[in-house]
Parts: C-alpha cells; sequence; structure tokens
C-alpha cells in the first residue's frame, strides 16, 4: 500500500530508524486527534455534526492501526511485542466490555 509519491527504492538501516520516529511521532498526533474528536463528540447536542465527527473519529482509530501496523513492519521489537497480550486478564475484559461501558472522554467526566 502506498500513499506517497516516493523515488526512494530503497532505505539505508539509518533510514529507518528515521522513519520509525517520524511513525511513532504521526501515532502520537493520530491518537491525540481521537481524544480531540471524542471530547467534541462528548460536548455536541447536534446529532448530525455528532454523527459526523463520530466517523472522522473512527478513521483515525483506522490510521492508528494503519501505523501501527507500519511500525510493526519495520521494528521487529515491536512487532514481537504486538505479537502478545500484556494486559493482566485481558480475557476478562475482552468478555465484560460492552458498548455502554467503554469509558470516552466525557463519560469521565460527568458528561
Ligand atoms: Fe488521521
Amino acid at each position: 500500500m502506498a500513499y506517497g509519491k516516493s523515488d526512494a527504492k530503497s532505505t539505508s538501516t539509518a533510514g529507518l530508524e528515521e522513519v520509525l520516529i517520524l511513525l511513532r511521532e504521526d501515532l502520537i498526533g493520530e491518537l491525540q486527534a481521537i481524544n480531540q474528536y471524542q471530547a467534541h463528540i462528548d460536548r455536541i447536542e447536534n446529532e448530525e455534526i455528532r454523527e459526523l465527527l463520530e466517523h472522522i473519529r473512527d478513521d483515525e482509530k483506522e490510521h492508528v492501526a494503519e501505523i501501527t501496523h507500519a511500525i510493526s513492519r519495520i521494528d521487529a521489537i515491536q512487532r514481537e511485542k504486538f505479537a502478545h497480550d500484556h494486559t493482566a486478564g485481558a480475557e476478562k475484559v475482552a468478555v465484560e466490555t460492552d458498548e455502554s461501558t467503554i469509558l470516552t472522554v466525557g463519560s469521565m467526566f460527568g458528561k
């Protein structure tokens, strides 16, 4: 999958380290975007606008996944870490989680 125009046929090892740094910075931006859209969704009552922002927020979540996968392809240690669920009681959380129990920025602050 290619999104940008690039004539580069290969990247040196040092180049890949720089790419990883940039991807991690991009990942931060995508995560911050999700939080910002969610905060706005929680404050807006207009259903049409809320649905639009929810759609955009979900696009940002896809971007997080895409960047995470890109990082995983480049960084072998990160790939290994992603391969295992390191959260305690992950199976229990997965079973008990439903839409009504998912925390949002707004729900965490009583909205
Ligand atoms: Fe994005």
